[in-house]
């Protein structure tokens, strides 16, 4: 087996050196009872849970998460919609999940994210947009502490993992 690097997880199958991303579904996908249709979408993808929690975002932790847009005129109000109502922060696993997590989840706002995405499919705000995707290996590195200490993050193995990530050479 060649070009890809694969790491042994227990008695399971071989699985693709997995990269993290830090999903999150934001007030408006708890309120308005997004979560499972959200969770669908990733695990039937194929992507592996490494972590959850519900949890009320402060608006300190909500700064620190956005602090990349610190000073932008929308700066104070994303800060307010994150911390506004509870949250459900996830990471999910796969190689190449951080390109693949933002592809389903479409354009920023639902008003021109293409349909077939969950902010396409779902919303049609210039404001909320229901998820939050880490957008670089950087910004994944960043944001997961933010949320989950090192141990809560779950290394396991997928049964199926030789028919999720097959490859043919
Ligand atoms: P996210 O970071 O939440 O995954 O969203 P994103 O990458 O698609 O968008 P980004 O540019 O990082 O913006 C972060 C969040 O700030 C709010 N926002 N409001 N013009 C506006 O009113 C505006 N622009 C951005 C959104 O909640 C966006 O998700
Ligand atoms: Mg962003």
């Amino acid at each position: 087996m060649s070009g890809i690097f694969y790491r042994q997880t227990g008695a399971y199958a071989r699985e693709p050196m997995a990269e993290r991303t830090l999903i999150i579904i934001k007030p408006d996908g708890v309120q308005r009872h997004m979560m499972g249709e959200i969770i669908s979408r990733f695990e039937r993808k194929g992507f592996k849970l490494a972590a959850a929690k519900f949890l009320q975002v402060s608006e300190a932790t909500a700064r620190r998460h956005y602090a990349v847009h610190e000073g932008k005129p929308f700066f104070e109000g994303v800060v307010k919609y994150l911390a506004s109502s509870p949250v459900l922060a996830m990471v999910w696993e796969a190689d190449g999940v951080i390109d693949m997590a933002r592809k389903m989840m479409g354009a920023t706002f639902g008003y021109n994210a293409e349909p077939g995405t969950i902010r396409g499919d779902f919303s049609c705000s210039r404001g909320y947009n229901l998820i939050h995707g880490s957008d670089s290996p950087e910004s994944a590195a960043y944001e997961i502490p933010l949320y989950f200490a090192d141990e809560e993050l779950v290394n396991y193995g997928l049964v199926d993992a030789d028919w999720l990530y097959g490859k043919n050479d």
